[in-house]
């Protein structure tokens, strides 16, 4: 949540902060602001004409830059807002009184509140409402008694309590970053010459591909040739960076007018990059050589639970289906947000599994760490390499399917779907409990898979018809029974999370327990009813909607004429055995949410509130 950037170095960071902000403001887009000090030292007056603001997205701010605007440093920084509304007062960079000391900072200062008070009293002056400016104060306050600025940083680091991921550039000396981090991600980008900051390295991966993350607790300077890192004592650390594998290319739009629908595209390569070198044709056969170091705990492991949020649980609840009917594990899937918060009991024998595209989201990773300390073994899906999650796993399998950059989660969910899937096979073989047989026929209708995920991406504009008849309903049902149980869910939040309409996903045998008293002729239902173990019910269901004059999108195997008899549109996908129908089954709701989001003129990529990477609870 909110973006941060910085550059040090020889080139004008302008430009730079903008294009590193843009890349950034899936993360937060409610305002933005940039702080580029002039490579001598000025006056406070001066320093304030530095800093430059704008309420909405980055190219208001981009807008309002002249051309005279340089500098060799700077940070900047997209706001989702936590403490204060969106305005340019409460939007990053913030300042201390002096105009000395300028900071973005992503997280949440909780301790904000009495601090704030005890710097009032000591005759500082607050201009906005957030948490933030509160470190700036501080950092002040502490260059009172203390005359280096990083011992001043330092002693204010050991004061706030909460969460950081913190850029700060002393104008009294702008040649260098300090930058900090406690449970919000920051990377260093390391260059020939130059370096940067950034909350998410898609950021810097257009400048270098060399970072080093910071761990929690750990702070750093940066210079144009050099760069530092310390723990909170003050002790030196040393650490080369690590090579990231994105390219500039997956980072951009490829002629497509949203990522979300460039990423849905993908769809049948992000099948094929999952599973590659896991996958082997010849033998039909999986490995998942990550999972050596824990092999031996996961032939005995007794449950299993997962815990991810949003998009991510939704697939992790497929999970909960596959493992227990393929791999013959009890396993409970849940919402990180309340399992740590619900004194769980994790007992001896237990897998962990944490499901996340970023790697950061704060409930995910709380509950691993909680997890963890009751002595769980913590296998994680993670996309973000080098992410918190992944670094705080005992094995992690990565999605190896590049940035996802559209806020609403599509493909990363056909990956997790697809990995899930792959270490069910590789567990249920573990534990002794599968066949050869049985898993060859998993592995080669996984091999079948791209081409049919291609055959739903070509007949897009059946799907974008379908919805644009769709498009004046403002509340829908969404039903599914076992495998399609999770993906009703999923087409529901995507629906809801991008064109702001009341979607509710539902088991179907539950929807004469309440919610069919909703059904009238405005209230639409899509039913997920391919040909499954549950057909027979789903059309029983589907009747009973249609009995009380509901308008029934149907999402069927092709060529099924009963159902389209029975619903008012079909949208035809193809066969599938039974545990591979969710990712055959989201790709069409994927669509349909993007057509119905884009045709009512959303920028469907930045949704309202929300933010890629949700780093506070
Ligand atoms: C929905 C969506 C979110 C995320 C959730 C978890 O489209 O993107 O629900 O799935 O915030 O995020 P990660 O996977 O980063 O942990």
């Amino acid at each position: 949540m909110c973006g941060i950037f910085g550059y040090v170095g020889s080139k004008e960071a302008p430009k730079i902060l903008i294009e590193g902000l843009k890349a950034l403001e899936y993360r937060g887009y409610d305002s933005a602001g940039i702080y580029v000090p002039l490579n001598n030292q000025q006056q406070s007056t001066q320093q304030q004409n530095r800093c430059i603001k704008a309420v909405g997205q980055v190219k208001n701010l981009e807008a309002k830059i002249p051309a005279d605007f340089k500098g060799n440093i700077g940070l900047a920084h997209t706001r989702w807002a936590t403490h204060g509304v969106p305005s340019e007062v409460n939007s990053h960079p913030h300042s201390d009184c002096s105009g000395r000391v300028w900071l973005a900072h992503n997280g949440i200062v909780e301790n904000y509140s009495e601090l704030k008070q005890e710097l009032i009293a000591k005759g500082h002056t607050f201009k906005s409402a957030t948490d933030t400016e509160v470190v700036a104060h501080l950092i002040e306050e502490n260059l009172k008694t203390i005359a280096d600025f990083s011992s001043a940083l330092k002693a204010t680091l050991n004061t706030i309590t909460g969460t950081y991921g913190l850029v700060i550039i002393d104008a009294n000396d702008p040649t260098k970053l300090y930058i900090a981090r406690k449970g919000s991600p920051i990377v260093l980008g390391i260059g020939e010459g130059e370096n940067f900051v950034a909350s998410d390295p898609s950021a810097i991966v257009p400048h270098t591909k060399k970072v080093i993350y910071l761990n929690d607790g750990e702070w750093a300077i940066l210079q144009a040739g050099s760069y530092q890192l310390f723990d909170l004592a003050g002790g030196e650390l040393k650490r080369e960076p690590q090579i990231i594998e994105w390219s500039v290319e997956e980072t951009k739009k490829g002629g497509f007018d949203h990522f979300m629908l460039k990423e849905i595209m993908e769809g049948g390569k992000v099948i094929k990059n999952t599973l590659a070198g896991r996958l082997d044709e010849n033998t039909l056969s999986i490995k998942l050589p990550e999972l050596l170091g824990v092999e031996e705990k996961l032939k005995n492991i007794k449950r299993i639970i997962i815990t991810s949020c949003g998009t991510a649980l939704y697939a992790g609840w497929v999970g909960e289906y596959l493992l227990e009917e393929y791999a013959k594990i009890p396993v409970e899937c849940e919402y990180a947000s309340e399992f740590r918060y619900r004194s769980p009991i994790v007992e001896p024998g237990t897998l962990v599994m944490s499901i996340t595209q970023s790697g950061e989201t704060a409930d995910t990773l709380a509950a691993l760490r909680e997890a963890k300390r009751q002595g769980a073994v913590i296998v994680s899906i993670v996309n973000t390499v080098g992410s918190t999650i992944a670094r705080e796993s005992d094995a992690v399998i990565y999605n190896q399917i590049g940035p996802e950059i559209g806020v609403a989660s599509t493909k990363a969910f056909m990956s997790q779907v697809a990995l899930l899937t792959a270490f069910t096979v590789r567990l249920a073989e573990l534990r002794g409990v599968t066949t050869t047989e049985a898993d060859k026929k998993v592995v080669q209708e996984i091999l079948d898979l791209p081409a049919k995920i291609e055959s739903i991406l070509d007949s897009r504009e059946a799907i974008k018809d379908v919805a644009t008849k769709y498009a004046k309903y403002n509340d829908f049902l969404f039903m599914g029974r076992k495998y399609t149980f999770p993906i009703a869910f999923e087409g529901a939040l995507k629906l809801k999370e991008i064109s702001y309409v009341h979607a509710e996903g539902y088991g179907a045998g539950e929807m004469k327990h309440g919610p069919i008293a909703m059904i009238d002729e405005n209230f639409p239902t899509v039913a997920l009813c391919p040909a499954d173990s549950v057909y027979e019910k789903m059309i029983s269901n589907v009747q009973e909607i249609k009995a009380r004059s509901g308008r029934v999108l149907a999402i069927a195997t092709v060529g099924d004429q009963t159902v389209s008899k029975m619903a008012d549109e079909t949208i035809f996908v193809p066969e599938v055995m039974e545990m591979l129908l969710p990712i055959i089954c989201v790709v069409p709701l994927q669509l349909f949410a993007y057509y119905i989001g884009t045709g009512k003129g959303y920028d469907v990529d930045k949704p309202r509130n929300l933010a890629k990477s949700v780093t506070v609870e």
